[in-house]
């Protein structure tokens, strides 16, 4: 929650002279004392803030600081500067109305302070965004360049505004900066060339010399040493707490930021140049002939050089300071120049240079500050102008006098809207209130600007008066207009009471300000108003090669002569002080009154006398006593009803009578003392600040529930029309959807109809079927009986008849039989003897007839082993039917013989002589059955890897196989080519063919094989015969079966020699060499895949181990 605080918390004195009790000069003075003992610099009469100046720097102004302040009421919080500018901004930005900032003060109270606070805090609160941003840096840094260029050091201030300043900030309907526009007021340019002791020339040209590049200033032709520069007084060159080389940086800066082109900070910097380079041109008398005293430049050199800077005409320039011409009516007289008179023209065109090119800047600064659009806006004025000054050591001039003349005029619009206007204003309205005398300053103000008699007119008068014009005609010109002037003193006036006050010197007056007595000496007035610039000097200047120097004498264009003289500086200044007057008139004021606690520039220190002083002719005793007096709030009734009329429930939200009646009941119904408030005639007037910030805090509440009230409403509509359009969506989607489901009950119902439908037609129509078919088989079934029984009866008819004919046949046969009987027994007599046989033979015969014929289509095949016979059909057929097969195989297996070829016979005869040999003796045999029996495996003789061998065997060959010779030392295997010729045996190496062995048929004594499926046989070869030698020999083949057999019969076939024995047994004896070695089988389980290993046990046992066949 909001902690609600005001301004009364923590109170150090009293934080608003209204509440001052009691209220007296002292007590004035003494709260404002206290206050600033404790760094409470700021302090309220009502809205106004009066503003102490601490001379240091105070940790107020801080960014917490101005969020703190940022949307409070303005007596929420502790005074401050923050809080009238937050005051000035919202009233502007909420309620539409521009606002004016009046800073006024003395010099050096610190308005200049204030009026970048009262900047820099708007700047801070307003809108963000990059243009706005950039707006705003501009405005702010437009400041450092005015201050450098129009702020000197002066005695009352290290940083004292040499002109008067008034901006206007322009903001949209948002509140956020659009641009604004800068007015300046009346430079005090005498500075320029003198400088009264312990004060300074303007800043710049400090800044320049020392913050320069050695390069620029060498461009610039310039010397960093203050001491070369006539201009430049040299008793506070250098001022405590001012780094003028930084703020050279600075305003360089500043000028980038504003918007000032490279080329045109040049420009400035050239004429600032030239402007010391000026000072530094002077002159020497020279005597004419004609007795007159002419002047002459001592040392070119310093013109010389200025001369290149800007671009003139060394010559032209030179001669300019030298003549003077006059232009009238068509005449033109040149007269020479003395020396004084040429220090003037110098003085002139240094001071008319500097004070243009200032307002050069603002004019410059202006259009870069430009607001952009053309929208309508509102405007906050800020204006810090020069504080009235007093000089009690030293001369005040015109420029004093144009000084305090403004603020006179600001202490008017002050009095005017403060003081009389709002107790006119009681009276007006018919509010009971009792007078307040007050000091209005509005008969000095007609002192110096009435238009016929006021001294401004007279100075002007005199100045444009022909004949000799000093200032002393002037002055006595003042003296018998002025004379009778209540506030108008002078030693020579007619007015006797002056005649011996040695205060007032014979060549002054002495004007009775608002904020005191000044004594004005009138040296100079004629000549600083009159603001002369000798037209050679401009017609020089405007010759000049520099843009900008062009621009600045635009009156030195000869194409362009005018002969009206210019308006005099008084007058100028008198209508621009109107102008602005009437400007602020029609803004709302907002005051900061500047106090300065001390002369000596010195924080801590308060000097009663000094603050009185300035309490007093500030007029800030009788702003309390108004203020305490009157109400510190009115309003309009139209407005006020229009404001607050939420807090009461017969004015909320129309009151249809007179507003004043309006306001009055709603006062009526507030908890307000009757005291708080009058009814005037046309305003209401609110006594006490807190009376409004009561109304205020209702209408905040009240506008919150309003808003509340109309969030409620909003809502509710809101959430109303969303319901009813849901309600209505809904119905909608209700309505299709309630189609869409009827539409699908419909299609049910439809369908279950129709499969309803369809199962009583499907009933209906297999009943009426069942119907049909059971008339149909009705019918059909009277038709089977008919049929059956026209069946019935056609059979019965027909076994009828069949009984009929058997019956007739049956009489036929019997009476054939009985006919034959009686034939036969009438002519058995003649051949009984051999019918019989005859019969007999005949029937035998038909039967034999009928078999053979009947066995002609059952025949067998021809295949000599079928053994099948067709069955005879009678007994007696027995031998036959033995016979018959027996000679029918006979045949067959002839004519089956009777189809092979020799070949095959030779073949046929091998495997008979192989069964016979094999059959049952060995378990090899059955296997090698249906194998062909194909003799020469290796294609011997046309091979012709073979050819060496076949040719070395002579014989046919009618073996030839590869065999397994076995090793008999360790039963291993090799391959040997086994040739079986019909003389011999060859046994040849397989791969040369070279024959290893040949053994001669009659040379083998027998062949040994065992039972079982192995290929080994040995042959043994006859004792003694001459193939014996190397013993006999082990093989085994694939086709044991068939070489053996061709051996054997080979072996017969052999001229003399017997049959080759082929012994079959497990067991049998070979000879190796010498010993002779058992062979012997075994059945081993099967090892190695199914293969036979051989192998060698001992001396005498060569075991052959056969794998069990399944
Ligand atoms: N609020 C402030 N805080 C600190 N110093 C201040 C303040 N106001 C003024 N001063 C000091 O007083 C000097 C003079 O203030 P300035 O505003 O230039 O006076 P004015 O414009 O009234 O002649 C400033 O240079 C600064 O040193
Ligand atoms: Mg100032």
């Amino acid at each position: 929650m909001e902690v609600k605080t005001s301004l009364l918390d923590n109170m150090i004195g009293v934080g608003d002279m209204v509440l001052l009790e009691p209220l007296s000069e002292d007590s004035f003075i003494e709260n404002l004392r206290k206050r600033f003992d404790h760094n409470e610099i700021y302090t309220y009469i009502g809205s106004v803030v009066i503003s102490m100046n601490p001379y240091r720097s105070l940790p107020i102004f801080t960014p917490e600081k101005v969020e703190e302040y940022r949307n409070r009421n303005f007596y929420e919080l502790s005074p401050h500067i923050y809080a009238l500018a937050d005051e000035a901004y919202r009233s502007l930005r909420d309620q539409d109305k521009d606002q004016c900032i009046l800073i006024t003060g003395e010099s050096g109270a610190g308005k200049t302070e204030a009026s970048k606070l009262v900047m820099s805090y708007v700047a801070a609160v307003c809108g963000k965004g990059q243009e706005v941003n950039k707006v705003k840096e501009q405005l702010l840094q437009s400041n450092p360049v005015l201050e450098a260029f129009g702020n000197a050091k002066t005695v009352r201030n290290d940083n004292s505004s040499r002109f008067g300043k008034y901006m206007d900030i322009e903001f949209d309907f948002k509140g956020d900066p659009l641009g604004g526009v800068i007015s300046n007021y009346l430079l005090e340019k005498s500075r320029v060339v003198k400088q009264p002791r312990g004060e300074r020339n303007f800043h710049i040209f400090y800044q320049l010399l020392s913050g320069a590049s050695d390069d620029t200033l060498k461009k610039l032709k310039l010397d960093r040493d203050y001491s070369k520069y006539n201009y430049l007084s040299l008793d506070s060159a250098v001022v405590n707490g001012l780094d003028d080389a930084a703020n050279f940086r600075t305003v360089k800066n500043a000028m980038q930021i504003v918007g000032f082109m490279e080329d045109e900070v040049q420009s400035v910097l050239e004429l600032v140049a030239a402007v010391l380079k000026l000072g530094d041109i002077e002159f020497k008398p020279e005597s004419r002939c004609n007795g007159s005293d002419e002047s002459r430049i001592k040392d070119k050199n310093d013109l010389k050089e200025m001369c290149e800077l800007l671009g003139i005409e060394q010559s032209v320039l030179e001669r300019a300071f030298s003549y003077r011409t006059v232009e009238a009516r068509l005449e033109k007289v040149s007269t020479t120049l003395n020396v004084a008179q040429a220090y003037y023209a110098r003085d002139a065109l240094a001071k008319n240079l500097y004070s243009r090119l200032f307002s050069w800047l603002v004019t410059r600064i202006n259009e870069s500050i430009k607001a952009q659009t053309k929208a309508r806006h509102k405007v906050m004025g800020v204006l810090d102008i020069y504080g009235f000054e007093i000089f009690e050591d030293r001369d005040n001039s015109f420029e004093q006098f144009i000084i305090n003349y403004c603020n006179e005029k600001l202490q008017q619009i002050f009095i005017e809207l403060t003081l009389r206007e709002e107790q006119e204003e009681y009276v007006r309205e018919g509010i009971e209130w009792t007078n307040i005398e007050y000091f209005n300053n509005a008969i000095i103000c007609d002192l110096i600007e009435n238009h016929q008699n006021g001294i401004l007119a007279m100075l002007d008068e005199e100045c444009l008066r022909p004949g000799t014009v000093t200032d002393e005609t002037f002055l006595d010109k003042l003296n018998t207009i002025c004379a009778e002037h209540q506030h108008f003193e002078s030693r020579l006036s007619k007015n006797s009471k002056f005649l011996t006050d040695h205060s007032l010197p014979h060549n002054c007056f002495r004007i009775q300000h608002y904020a005191g007595k000044v004594l004005y000496r009138v040296e100079g007035f004629v000549d600083k108003n009159n603001d002369l610039l000798y037209r050679d000097l401009s017609q020089a200047m405007y010759k000049a090669n520099h843009s900008l120097i062009k621009q600045l004498f635009p009156e030195g264009n000869p194409g362009k002569v005018n002969l009206k003289r210019p308006p005099t500086a008084g007058f100028q200044f008198r209508a621009s002080v109107g102008t602005l007057m009437k400007n602020l008139q029609t803004k709302n004021p907002n005051y900061i009154r500047c106090i300065k606690p001390n002369d000596k520039k010195a924080s801590h220190i308060f000097t009663d006398s000094l603050v009185c002083h300035q309490v007093r002719y500030l007029g800030l005793m009788e702003n309390v006593r108004v203020r305490r007096a009157g109400y510190a709030f009115r309003q309009a009734y139209e407005p006020c009803l229009e404001r607050y009329k939420m807090l009461c429930k017969r004015t909320w939200p129309h009151w249809r009578g007179p507003a004043r009646e309006g306001v009055e009941v709603l006062m009526a119904d507030l908890p307000v003392p009757a005291e708080e408030f009058s009814f005037g005639r046309s305003k209401i007037f609110i006594r006490n600040p807190r009376t409004l910030f009561f109304l205020e805090e209702r209408r905040r509440q009240c506008l919150q529930d309003l808003a509340t009230l109309i969030q409620k409403i909003y809502r509710g509509w809101k959430c109303r029309s969303h319901f009813l359009l849901l309600k209505k969506s809904q119905i909608v989607v209700a309505a299709w959807y309630r189609r869409y489901a009827q539409e699908k009950k419909y299609q049910k119902i439809k369908s279950a109809t129709t499969v309803v439908q369809s199962y009583t037609r499907g009933w209906q129509a297999r009943k009426l079927l069942r119907e049909l078919k059971y008339q149909k088989r009705c019918e059909e079934a009277v038709t089977t009986i008919s049929a059956f029984w026209h069946g019935t009866q056609a059979r019965m008819e027909l076994r009828r008849l069949k009984q009929e004919a058997r019956n007739k046949h049956a009489v036929t046969v019997i009476w054939a039989y009985w006919q034959g009987t009686k034939v036969r027994r009438e002519y058995r007599k003649f051949f009984r003897a051999n019918a019989g046989k005859k019969i007999y033979d005949f029937t035998i015969q038909r039967i034999m007839q009928k078999y053979f014929l009947g066995l002609k289509s059952t025949m067998p095949s021809m295949s000599p082993i079928d053994k099948s016979w067709p069955a005879r059909p009678y007994r007696f057929l027995d031998g036959v039917h033995r016979e018959l097969p027996r000679i029918f195989h006979l045949w067959r297996c002839k004519k089956y013989r009777s189809q092979f070829t020799e070949e095959k016979k030779a073949v046929y005869e091998e495997k008979l002589e192989a069964s016979e040999i094999f059959k049952d003796k060995k378990a090899l045999y059955p296997s090698s059955v249906s194998q062909p029996f194909k003799g020469d495996y290796l294609e011997i003789s046309t091979n012709p890897k073979y050819q060496k061998l076949n040719s070395a065997v002579d014989e046919k060959v009618l073996l030839a196989d590869v065999v397994n010779k076995i090793n008999r030392a360790n039963g291993k295997g090799t391959a040997r080519i086994f040739l079986l010729t019909k003389k011999s045996v060859v046994l040849a190496d397989q791969k040369t063919g070279q024959v290893k062995a040949s053994v001669p048929l009659p040379d083998l004594a027998s062949v040994s094989v065992s039972t079982q499926s192995d290929g080994f046989f040995a042959l043994r070869l006859k004792e003694g015969s001459a193939s014996a030698v190397k013993g006999d020999f082990l093989l085994s083949s694939e086709h044991l079966i068939e070489i053996i057999t061709k051996l054997h019969r080979t072996g017969a076939t052999a001229a003399d020699s017997k049959q080759l024995n082929v012994d079959i047994s497990d067991e049998f004896l070979v000879q190796f060499k010498h010993d002779k070695v058992c062979v012997k089988f075994i059945q081993g389980a099967p090892k190695n895949g199914n293969s036979v290993s051989c192998k060698r046990k001992n001396n005498r046992l060569l075991e052959v181990s056969v794998p069990t066949t399944a």
